[in-house]
């Protein structure tokens, strides 16, 4: 009681032991996952990104979908029930740097690969008021104008390989092969990457 009495007297102390607390609990609590193989093996299927699938992934980023879009389906029932199986590191080792995001202005996309269909992006991304009419998401019309020239793609594929996605060297050499001919638009690359989003983890919903 006298100690406890010492502690709460005095803020400096009291800073010092709670930090030594919370550093405690997350030495205990993280640090153990790291040496978990299983955590960081890539769940069965995932292959690196194809080149069309590597350049809508950086659009994405570019127009900040992941501002207001999450990807990670939390293990609570509520989000399970909406957004299908939660989230699991395996899914993301290839991931770098991961765009689990953290504010949900709309919906989570952890899932989202496969549940519309192409067409249903490319008008949805063009204006989202075609077929979401309360939606106030912005509009992306430019994806539609906008080539992806590939020039880039091989210099991302071997920054991946430097962080540890297993890109060969022939994938390499080929980086830019699909987008010869100026048909890829960056719509078709977005498109491309969200269609595969979560797909190798699907439970019927
Ligand atoms: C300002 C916030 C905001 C930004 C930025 C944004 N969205 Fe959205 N998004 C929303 C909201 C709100 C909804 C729900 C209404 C709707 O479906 O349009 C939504 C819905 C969606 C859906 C449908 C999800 C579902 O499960 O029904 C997809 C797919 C999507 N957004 C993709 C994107 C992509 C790709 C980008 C970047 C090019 C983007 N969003 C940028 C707010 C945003």
């Amino acid at each position: 009681m006298k100690n406890h009495d010492i502690v709460e007297k005095n803020i400096g102390l009291m800073i010092v032991l709670v930090a030594v607390a919370i550093s405690f609990g997350a030495l205990v609590e993280i640090v153990p996952q790291f040496f978990i193989k299983a955590n960081h093996e890539p769940i069965k299927g995932l292959e690196p990104w194809d080149p069309i699938v590597l350049e809508g992934r950086d659009i994405y980023i570019r127009e900040g979908c992941h501002v207001c879009h999450t990807q990670m389906v939390r293990p609570l029932r509520a989000e399970v029930e909406r957004y299908g199986h939660y989230s699991m590191s395996q899914e993301f080792v290839y991931d770098h740097p991961f765009l689990w995001g953290s504010k949900r202005t709309g919906p989570d996309l952890a899932r989202v690969g496969g549940r519309y269909s192409d067409e249903w992006h490319r008008a949805h991304l063009y204006n989202p008021r075609n077929v979401v009419p309360e939606s106030n998401m912005p509009a992306f019309p430019w994806l539609f104008d906008n080539v992806v020239t590939g020039e880039r793609t091989a210099d991302k594929m071997r920054a991946m390989r430097f962080a540890g996605v297993p890109y060969t060297d022939e994938d390499i050499a080929t980086a830019s092969e699909p987008f010869i001919g100026g048909n890829v638009k960056e719509i078709d690359a977005l498109v491309a990457y969200l269609q595969q989003l979560g797909v190798l983890v699907q439970q019927k919903r």
